[in-house]
């Protein structure tokens, strides 16, 4: 079992990562001071899964805990399944002092973590993600929110968890489209902070793709150590947080153009990334050779899904409306190297068209 703290002064806590985590459950909560008034929350898929379990074992240890369902699905990652979930909180009289445990994937935990940053201004708030997109990534950082349906992840709040408990054992029941579509995230730490992370995954991709206990353990938590270190810098996303943004001003685009169907957001993020390889190459900031190497990995992870039917205008489009935007202007994370990465601000649409047009055919090739 690995502990990844996040260092973030009174709202420091700490990322509980390893195999058959959930069975310490009960006591990881006790020693964190998480209260005795449970509301688990995920959708009915994870409920059944480990959701039920994870319920029964906190009651046996002397905690009462009420469930709530969350529709499965990034469609219902919305207002309406929030004040749905306000509404049964009220119905049960939650108070402040009730905690609300997200178990599931990153819609369970943004929703989840929306509910818990507002419901009377805030309660206690554990993570316990079932994705390996959300071990890696959704559940570390404190940002929580749901779409709109102009744009993603449009209305949210920052709320950090007091704890988040990561059970590697959890991903063997993963469908294998999600469980690649996370890898995409686990890639882009190591472009865009550690290059001898990067070698790690490439090194041991099948591994890797196989779901080996071995390194499942190290590599989600390289990945967590990566992210709490930083968001303990910049929490709010004023500056070095925005390199999590790698991939993600076209990844977003994307799935808003194909509005949150037919493309997981790893997928997504994918496109994304091969994209600004291409578009780091055109600027001049990064050598071909390097982003032959790093799009070769990324398509080894798995297939994509055919996005050459969706015109650039839909995601030029989106990308209007992305709430990242600064003073009309859509920041491009870039990679310089393996491992190191520039913002830029003010990128030509007509470069990041070309630059897209040339991922989609790549990974068209690559699909075949
Ligand atoms: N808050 C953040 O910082 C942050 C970061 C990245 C992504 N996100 C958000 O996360 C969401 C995507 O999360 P996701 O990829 O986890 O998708 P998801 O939450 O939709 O889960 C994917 C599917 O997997 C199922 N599932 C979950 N755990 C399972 C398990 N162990 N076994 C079998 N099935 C399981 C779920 O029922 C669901 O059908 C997006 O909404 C994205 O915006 C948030
Ligand atoms: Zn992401």
């Amino acid at each position: 079992v690995s502990d990844v703290r996040v260092e973030l002064g009174d709202r420091s806590y700490d990322i509980v990562i390893g195999a058959g985590t959930l069975d310490e459950a009960p006591a990881l909560l006790t020693r964190h001071q998480v209260g005795r008034r449970i509301f688990l929350a995920s959708d009915p898929c994870v409920y059944e899964l480990y959701g039920s379990d994870l319920e029964e074992r906190l009651c046996r240890d002397g905690r009462e805990v009420v469930h709530l369902l969350i529709p499965e699905g990034e469609k219902h990652k919305t207002l309406e399944t929030v004040e749905n979930l306000y509404t049964y909180l009220v119905a049960q009289r939650a108070d402040r002092h009730s905690t609300l445990v997200a178990v599931g994937g990153g819609v369970t935990g943004d929703v989840g973590g929306f509910v818990a940053a507002t419901y009377q201004r805030g309660m206690p708030f554990v993570q316990v993600p079932t994705t390996l997109l959300a071990q890696v990534d959704s559940s570390v950082g404190g940002k929580t929110g749901v779409n709109h349906k102009l744009a993603k992840n449009l209305i949210g709040a920052f709320h950090q968890p007091a704890l988040v408990i990561v059970d590697t054992q959890t991903l063997a029941s993963l469908p294998e489209r999600q469980y690649q579509s996370g890898l995409y995230e686990v890639a882009k730490y190591g472009l865009i902070y550690d290059a001898d992370f990067f070698r790690f995954f490439v090194d041991n991709l099948q591994a890797i793709i196989q779901r080996d206990p071995a390194v499942l353990e190290p590599m989600i938590s390289r990945c967590c150590e990566i992210k709490a270190a930083v968001i303990s810098i910049d929490e709010r996303e004023q500056g070095l947080r925005q390199i999590l943004n790698f991939g993600h001003t076209l990844g977003h685009a994307l799935e808003a153009a194909v509005e949150y169907a037919g493309v997981t957001h790893g997928e997504a993020i994918a496109y994304g990334m091969l994209a600004s390889l291409r578009l780091s190459r055109a600027m001049g900031l990064l050598d071909e050779a390097t982003v032959d190497e790093v799009s070769a990995a990324l398509l080894d992870i798995g297939s994509l899904p055919a996005a050459a039917g969706i015109p650039f205008g839909r995601l030029s489009d989106a990308m209007e409306h992305d709430k990242k935007r600064r003073d009309g202007h859509s920041h491009f994370v870039l990679l310089t190297e393996i491992g190191a990465t520039l913002i830029q601000d003010d990128v030509d649409l007509a470069l990041v068209a070309e630059a897209w047009q040339s991922a989609v055919v790549q990974a068209e090739t690559a699909t075949r």
